[in-house]
Formats: C-alpha cells, structure tokens, sequence
C-alpha cells in the first residue's frame, strides 16, 4: 500500500464501522459459527464463548486498533514500527500466512455461496425432501471443477476490486449491505422461532450443558472469537490505519464485537430451529447452512425471493471479508517485492486459487487429500483459524502490553473519550497477563 493510500481512511465514524463490521461479518458468523457451536454441544460453548469475547477478543481488537492507527501503516510495517527486534516483524509475517490459509477455504465456501444464490434465482431450491438437500450440497461440494471455477471467479472478483485500491468502496458497499443483512436475518430468525423445533433448538443454542464440554470446546471457542472478529492476523491493524485521529477506539471495539456476535447468535436463532424442526443433525459440520436452510426457505411464503436476497447478502458479506483478506497478504507483497499493486494482487490470487483448488477436491472429489483424518479443507481451516489467529492474538497482546509504551497505549486507548483510568488499567493489565496466559493455556491443554 502506498503512502498516499494509507492517508485516505475511511470518511466518517459510521463508515469505519461498517467498514469494519464488514470483515468481521462473514462466513464465519453465519456459516463457521452455528456449526461449531453445534459440534461443540451448545449453550455451553456458547458462555465461554463470551468470555473468550471479553478477555481476548475485546483486549486484543483493542490493541490492533492501537497498533495500526499509531503507525498509519500496513500489518508487517506496522509492527515493526515500535520495536526493532525482528521477532515483532513475525506477527505481520505469521498474519500473512494465516491470511494465504483461510482464503484456501473461504473462496471455496463463497464459491458454494454464489451457486447456492444461482439455484436459488432459477428455483432448483424450491420443493425437495430434507434428504435431496443433504444429496444437493453433497454433489456440489463432491463434484471436481464446478466448484473450482466458482473459486476462480470469486477470486478474480475479489482480485480486480483489490487491484483497484477498495478503501472508498469497502466503506460504501458495507454503509449499503450491512444494515440490510441485519435486517433480513432479523426476519429469517422471526420465521424460525415459529417453527415446531423452535424450542428444541433455542434449548439447544442457550442452555448450557457442561458435560460436552473438553479441552477441545475451549480451543473451538478461541479459535472461532479470533476468525469471526479476524482478529490475529493483522487485518483490524490495516483497517484501524486507515482510522481518523478522532475515532474512539474501545467504543468502536465493543460496537464491531457487539454487532458480530449478534449476527452470529442471530445465525444460530435462524438455524438451531430448523434443525431440530427437520430432523437433520446440529453437528452436521460445514454443510449446515447449506442443508438447513433451504428446507427453511421452502416452507416460507416468498420462500425463494427469501433464499435469493439471503445468499446473495451471505455472498456480500463474505466478499466483503475475502477482500480484506486478500488485501493485507496484496499489500505484504506489493511492498516486500517492489512489484505493482495490481500484479501482486494477481500472483496473490493465483496462489490463493492453487490452495483453494487442493481445499475443493479434498471435500469429496479426492477424498484422500487428507492428513491425520482430517481433509486439506479441515485442515487450512484448523491450522488458520484454531491455531495461527490465537497466536498471533497471544504475539500481539504481548507486543502491546510489553513492548509497546504505556503512554502510547493510554494516548489511543483515550482519544475522543472520558472513561476511567480504572478500565485502561484493567486492560492494559489483561494484555499483559490475562490474554497471553490464557491462550497457551488453551493450547496446552487442548494438546494434551
Ligand atoms: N471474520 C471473517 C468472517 O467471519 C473472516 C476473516 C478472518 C476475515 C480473518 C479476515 C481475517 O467470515
């Protein structure tokens, strides 16, 4: 990213946080999170999942906000800037490959996503047995290269809007979108609550049954806070520089997080219903919202008018999560290999499609793409989300409680705000301690 680039930022408070809302809302609230929370047992996974939000989530958002708009800078500069130890020039370095991982998968997914949308508009989701939906989902994912010329299309997509510098764009297709995917989520969730399962389900999504829960359920639950704030990886750093010098930092932390996860809750609302209304299982795994919710869509008045605006809003608000995605590991190689923005955009792109390729057709077309029972598709997914943003989010915490300088992190924390040095200092204390300790104790306890 060029200097000048740098300078533009986002035009207003609204604008930075439905810039914002728009990488964090994605695929992983509405597709990751309600089956993640169905593989983990429920209402269980769900209250630690709050408090991985509260004593990793919110502390560390925080600290990627402090980072970039102090440096004014991309994610692998950014960290460089306030220590010279090369160590610190990892986290940029581990967010870039963590970036390369996800968008492995994810351009897979939102590939689903747009034929999910196709059949949609030309009815083929109207009028099946829950049964031809499983059969559905499974022969798109299992096929060879249909799905493999979605990914490049989305790719390609995502490829020429970041070739083109998206900062005005990103701000006002989410000023657009996002508000509208909230409130068809709102109308989806309305219908789902009247269904017979609507009960079961909320039973299952709210009441918390520990006897689920392992080590596992807690490493699940940080990976899934990390992926859905995409949080460890430099991304809220590059967004955060492009902050005005007026934004309130942990008042935009706690509205990005409070929004997120309120799409997410909402997700589950819409689906753990429809689950529990049409016998399919809720640790269905990845082909949840593809299986579910067209049975849901069906049954509605309008249904497919319904299921054409919700996949169409799901396609929306992944792309507006890929393209940040694409965008920090673009910048990383614009800058390191002198080349252009759009060529690097472009060699990004063609590696992403070489992954993405690998993730495909391990989903059934060659099945023994695996590795320790695990597909390459699990695989990206588990070793980015579960393992690289938690470590970076613990490389981070560290970073801004130790070696950043106190003042600097008072100066952001208390820009355009009054609250009390009570609260920096809890959280200048839980990056110090709190975070990091947790989140190896996670990871060794998940481990072992
Ligand atoms: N937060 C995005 C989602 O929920 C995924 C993502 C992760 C985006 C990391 C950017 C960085 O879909």
């Amino acid at each position: 990213m060029s200097k000048s680039e740098n300078r533009k930022g986002f035009t207003s408070k609204l604008g930075v946080i439905l810039a914002t809302v728009g990488t964090a809302v994605g695929l992983g609230n509405i597709w990751r999170f309600p089956y993640i929370v169905g593989e983990n047992g429920g209402g269980a996974f769900l209250i630690i999942y709050f408090f991985c939000l509260l004593f990793l989530g919110l502390p560390v958002v925080l600290a990627e906000f402090t980072v970039g708009r102090r440096a004014q800078s991309n994610a692998v500069d950014a960290y460089k800037k306030f220590s010279n130890h090369p160590i610190w020039s990892r986290i940029g370095y581990l967010g870039v490959l963590a970036g390369f991982l996800i968008m492995g998968y994810y351009a897979v997914v939102v590939g689903w996503t747009i034929d999910y949308l196709y059949e949609a508009i030309v009815g083929n989701l109207q009028g099946h047995t829950p049964e031809a939906y499983t059969q559905l989902f499974a022969e798109l994912s299992g096929d060879t290269i249909y799905p493999i010329l979605l990914v490049i299309g989305v790719m390609g997509l995502t490829c020429y809007i970041i070739s083109q510098g998206v900062q005005s764009g990103i701000e006002k297709v989410s000023r657009f979108l996002m508000p509208m995917l909230f409130l068809l989520m709102l109308g989806l969730a309305g219908y789902a609550l009247s269904l017979d399962g609507a009960y079961e389900g909320l039973h299952f999504l709210f009441y918390p049954d520990f006897s689920d829960v392992t080590a596992r359920t807690f490493l699940d639950a940080m990976g899934q806070c990390f992926f859905s704030l995409s949080l460890g990886m430099g991304c809220l750093t590059t967004y955060a520089s492009y902050f005005k010098k007026d934004v309130n930092l942990p008042k935009t932390a706690v509205q990005v997080i409070s929004i997120d996860t309120l799409v997410a809750i909402i997700a589950g609302v819409i689906i753990f219903p429809a689950v529990f209304s049409f016998g399919v299982e809720p640790t269905q795994g990845p082909g949840l919202v593809y299986v579910v919710l067209p049975n849901v869509f069906q049954k509605m008045l309008g249904g497919q008018i319904l299921a054409i605006m919700f996949y169409a809003l799901l396609f929306i608000a992944a792309l507006t999560s890929i393209m940040s995605l694409l965008e920090v590991v673009t910048a990383y190689v614009h800058e390191k290999f002198n080349l252009s923005r759009t060529k690097s955009a472009i060699v990004v792109t063609i590696l992403v499609i070489i992954m993405a390729i690998f993730a495909s057709l391990s989903c059934g077309a060659m099945p023994e793409l695996s590795l320790f029972g695990k597909n390459i598709f699990d695989i990206f997914d588990f070793i980015s989300a579960t393992i690289l943003l938690p470590l970076g989010g613990m490389a981070i915490s560290i970073y801004a409680g130790w070696i950043i300088d106190n003042k600097i992190l008072y100066a952001e924390f208390a820009k355009n705000n009054k609250y009390s040095l009570n609260l920096f200092k809890a959280y200048a204390f839980i990056l110090k301690y709190i975070a990091p300790v947790c989140i190896l104790i996670v990871f060794i306890g998940s481990f072992i």
